[in-house]
C-alpha cells in the first residue's frame, strides 16, 4: 500500500514520543510505501488533487528518525490512505488543506475525515457533551469570565481555544493581583475567544488520555503534572503512568462514539480529569508510544491493522 502522511516538517519529529512516527515506522515494517509532505505541498489541477511528496524512511535514531528521498508528484486519488497529522494551530493553511482533501476522500481513505477536522475544535467539540464536561463558558469578555469565576467559587482554568500541549493554560484565582492581566493576555484584550472552566483539583492525580479508534478505546495513560504545575501534558514535563479504562470512562466513550463516527473522527485522543471530559484531540492526538511501553503492547499495530482493513474494504 501507499500511505501519504501530511504533517509538520520532519525536523520536529521526536522518535520515542510521536504517534505519527510510530504509524510511519509500523507501515514501513509491513512493506508499505510511506510518503511525507506538509499541508502546503497539496495542489489541485483540473479538480484532481495531487501532492509534492518525499518518500520517507524511518529509523529509531533520535538525530535522524526520518530520512526523505527525492521529491515527486503523486495523485492523491491513486494512493491507499492519507494521514492528516499536522499539529495545531488550525490556521488558514490547515483549513484550506481540509477543503482540498474533501475532494479526494471518496477515492482515498483520509484519517481523520477533513470535514470532521473542520467540525471539531479540540476544546469546543467537548461542549457538545455538557453532561460530561466540567462547567464551562466560552467568551472573549472579561466581565463574563470574572462573573463565572465568582459563580463557581473562585478557582478556574482559562485556556486559549487553539492551544495544545498545555500552551497558555492558566489558573485563575479570585484575589490574584494578576487576574486582569491574565484575562487580557489570553483574550488579546477581548479580541479572541477563550475557554474558562471549573478548576478540577483531581488534576493532581492526573489527566487521563484515552486514544479511541472508530469510537472504541485503544489504550490509556495517566499524565501526572510535575511539582506545583497544573498542566499534565508530557510536553511540559508531565509523566506518563500506567492506567486502565474504567466503567466511568466507558460511559463517556459510549456517549461520544456515535458523534465521532458520524464526523469521521476515526482516531482521537480524549482527556479525562476526575471523571470529566475536558478535551477531544483530533488533529494529531498522541500518547500511543508511551501507552504501548507501559502496557507492553503494540497499540500501533491495532491502528495500522484497522487502516489496512479500511483500505481493503474500499476495494483498493
Ligand atoms: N478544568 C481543569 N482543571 C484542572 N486542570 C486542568 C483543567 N483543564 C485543563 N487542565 C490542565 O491543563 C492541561 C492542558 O489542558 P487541555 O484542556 O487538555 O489543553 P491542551 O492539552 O490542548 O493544552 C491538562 O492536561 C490539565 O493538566
Ligand atoms: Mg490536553
Amino acid at each position: 500500500m501507499r500511505f501519504v502522511v501530511i504533517m509538520d516538517p520532519i525536523s520536529t519529529v521526536k522518535v520515542d514520543f510521536d504517534t505519527s512516527f510510530a504509524f510511519m515506522e509500523e507501515a514501513q515494517k509491513r512493506g508499505h510505501q510511506v510518503d511525507h509532505c506538509v499541508n502546503t505541498d497539496l495542489y489541485l489541477d483540473r479538480s484532481r488533487l495531487y501532492a509534492r511528496v518525499s518518500p520517507a524512511t524511518m529509523q529509531r535514531d533520535p538525530r535522524a528518525p526520518i530520512t526523505l528521498g527525492p521529491a515527486e508528484d503523486v495523485c492523491l486519488h491513486d494512493v491507499d490512505a492519507i494521514f492528516v497529522r499536522t499539529d495545531p494551530p488550525f490556521d488558514s493553511n490547515y483549513l484550506w488543506c481540509t477543503l482540498m482533501l474533501d475532494r479526494v476522500k471518496h477515492d482515498t481513505f483520509v484519517m481523520n475525515d477533513p470535514h470532521g477536522l473542520r467540525q471539531a475544535n479540540e476544546k469546543l467539540y467537548a461542549c457538545y457533551f455538557p453532561e460530561l464536561m466540567p462547567e464551562t463558558v466560552v467568551t472573549s469578555h472579561k466581565d463574563r469570565i470574572r462573573a463565572f469565576l465568582k459563580r463557581i467559587g473562585g478557582q478556574a482554568v482559562l485556556k486559549p481555544l487553539g492551544g495544545m500541549g498545555g500552551e497558555g493554560v492558566m489558573v485563575l484565582k479570585e484575589g490574584d493581583p494578576n487576574i486582569n492581566a491574565i484575562i487580557e493576555a489570553t483574550t488579546d484584550n477581548g479580541r479572541r475567544l477563550a475557554m474558562v472552566q471549573v478548576f478540577l483539583p483531581e488534576v493532581k492525580i492526573g489527566d487521563k488520555r484515552i486514544l479511541l479508534l472508530e469510537g472504541e478505546p485503544v489504550g490509556a495513560l495517566l499524565r501526572v503534572p510535575q511539582n506545583e504545575e497544573v498542566r499534565s501534558n508530557m510536553r511540559v514535563g508531565g509523566t506518563a503512568v500506567k492506567v486502565g479504562v474504567d466503567d466511568a470512562d466507558r460511559r463517556i466513550i459510549a456517549t461520544l462514539a456515535p458523534r465521532l463516527r458520524q464526523d469521521g473522527l476515526w482516531f482521537v485522543g480524549i482527556d479525562v480529569i476526575g471523571g470529566h471530559l475536558t478535551e477531544v484531540n483530533v488533529t494529531s492526538p498522541t500518547g500511543l508510544q508511551a501507552m504501548s511501553r507501559l502496557d507492553g503492547k503494540s497499540y500501533v499495530s491495532t491502528v495500522i491493522d484497522w487502516v489496512e482493513r479500511r483500505v481493503r474494504g474500499a476495494g483498493k
